[in-house]
């Protein structure tokens, strides 16, 4: 038997009504504040990749799944969905009418971590994207956004983490520091983290291993480096946050692990998931849209990770799961053709019917309705149609009535919606 590939996994009928609902409410609240979607390709040019997300993250050096097509152009298989939608606002120009637009796009992204829970090789974000408000007050609206997509979706144990990463201006003065303090602790670092000193410093304030978190405790903070306008961008976020009564915690050591962030970035984390502790992240990437090739716009975004919402939303999937209006039992074979006449017809009504397709005893097909959880059940035999009317049975109450044939679709409309 061919099993799937290592950190991927299946949806099934049963977990999948959970992520339409996640789905669902997430998208409905993005309408409501104007975003629109955007569908974007699974795979891209690996250099979009490595231009934005940068080649010195663990993402690029060794998580993409990227291959030769049959030409020899490299290609990836995306692991995020932020420069794709920043490719395809630049390349169709959709800053020429309007440089301010608001997309989300819901889909799979690929990356080659190490598969644990909460972390998969094919794991699904949606994302919300702000392209062209330089205001704070976009950064602010996101958090909102994800503050109450949470609660609509009872997710509790949540906390906000915001940290400023400043901007060209002042960051490279916060990198020298970071890189002498690094270089005098290197003994304590991890081997990862030696490397990282040179090739991206910011990366060692947040790495997980212990002996690093330890020896990161007195690093210099960014946010005493940060440049007049950077300092009081992040203080219109706080302030703003605080008049919503969004309980926030400055997490100085928050670099998220994306290189295309300044200024104000944001995770949602929570203490359910483990390790994995982010449900959702993001921040400003002023520079991208430039950096890809477009004109100077600035952008703020955020994904939320659906695997990992779907494991902690305190919604009950069971309420989510569909069970059939209605079971057609049909003893005998003209019942049987006449049954399945009416369960089409139902269906155009938007009533769910099921039937047995096998000529079946009565009990048995009353055990199947059962297993399926119908609310009622309709039982057709010869002689019921020769009298013109049929019996409709309710599960619950196990009332029954007789009803007539002629207009059918009608009658049981009327007796179950
Ligand atoms: P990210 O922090 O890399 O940001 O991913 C966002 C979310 O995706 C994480 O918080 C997590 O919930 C989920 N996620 C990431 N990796 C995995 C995995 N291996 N398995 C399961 N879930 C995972 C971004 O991707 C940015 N593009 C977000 C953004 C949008 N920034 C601005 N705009």
């Amino acid at each position: 038997m061919i099993q799937l590939i290592r950190g991927f996994k299946d949806i099934l009928p049963g977990e999948v009504e959970l992520w339409q609902q996640i789905e669902k409410t997430v998208c409905s609240l993005l309408e409501d504040f104007g975003f629109k979607e955007i569908r974007i390709p699974i795979m891209e040019r690996t250099e979009l990749f490595a231009r934005s997300i940068g080649e010195d993250t663990d993402i690029v050096e060794k998580e993409m799944y990227t291959f030769p097509d049959r030409k020899g152009e490299l290609i990836t298989l995306r692991p995020e969905a932020t420069a794709s939608v920043v490719r395809s606002y630049i390349q169709h120009k959709l800053y020429a009418k309007d440089p301010v637009r608001k997309f989300y796009t819901i889909g799979p992204m690929f990356r080659r971590e190490r598969p644990q829970k909460g972390r998969y090789r094919q794991f699904y974000q949606i994302n919300a994207e702000i392209i062209g408000v330089d205001s704070p007050l976009a950064d602010v609206e996101l958090i909102f956004l994800l503050v109450t997509l949470f609660s609509r979706l009872s997710v509790s144990d949540v906390e906000v983490h915001i940290n400023s990463l400043g901007c060209p201006e002042c960051r490279p003065k916060f990198k020298a520091t970071l890189t002498d303090f690094l270089t005098s602790s290197t003994e304590n670092l991890c081997s990862d983290c030696v490397i990282r000193i040179y090739r991206n410093p910011l990366r060692v304030l947040d790495c997980k291993v212990p002996a690093c978190r330890e020896a990161m405790t007195d690093a210099p903070s960014i946010l005493d480096y940060l440049c007049p306008v950077c300092s009081q961008d992040f203080e219109t976020v706080k302030t703003a946050l605080e008049a919503f009564k969004i309980p926030f915690t400055v997490d100085n050591q928050l670099v998220r692990g994306l290189d295309y962030y300044t200024r104000t970035t944001f995770e949602i984390q929570t203490g359910s998931l483990g390790a994995q502790s982010a449900v959702a992240g993001g921040g400003r990437y002023d520079g991208l849209v430039k950096a890809l090739g477009g004109p100077d716009i600035p952008g703020t975004g955020f994904a939320i990770g659906v695997d990992r919402l779907s494991e902690i939303t305190g919604l009950n999937n069971a309420d989510y799961i569909k069970a059939p209006d209605i079971f057609l039992a049909a003893l005998g074979e003209k019942s049987q053709s006449l049954a399945f006449k009416w369960k089409c017809a139902l269906g155009l009504e938007g009533v769910k019917a099921e039937m047995d397709f096998g000529v079946r005893s009565l009990k048995s097909q009353m055990k199947q309705a059962d297993r399926l959880g119908a609310k009622h059940v309709l039982i057709i035999g010869d002689n019921e149609i020769k009298e013109g009317a049929v019996i409709l049975r309710d599960m619950t109450t196990k009332a029954q009535v007789s009803i007539p044939i002629e207009d059918i679709v009608e009658n049981i409309k009327t007796k179950i919606l």
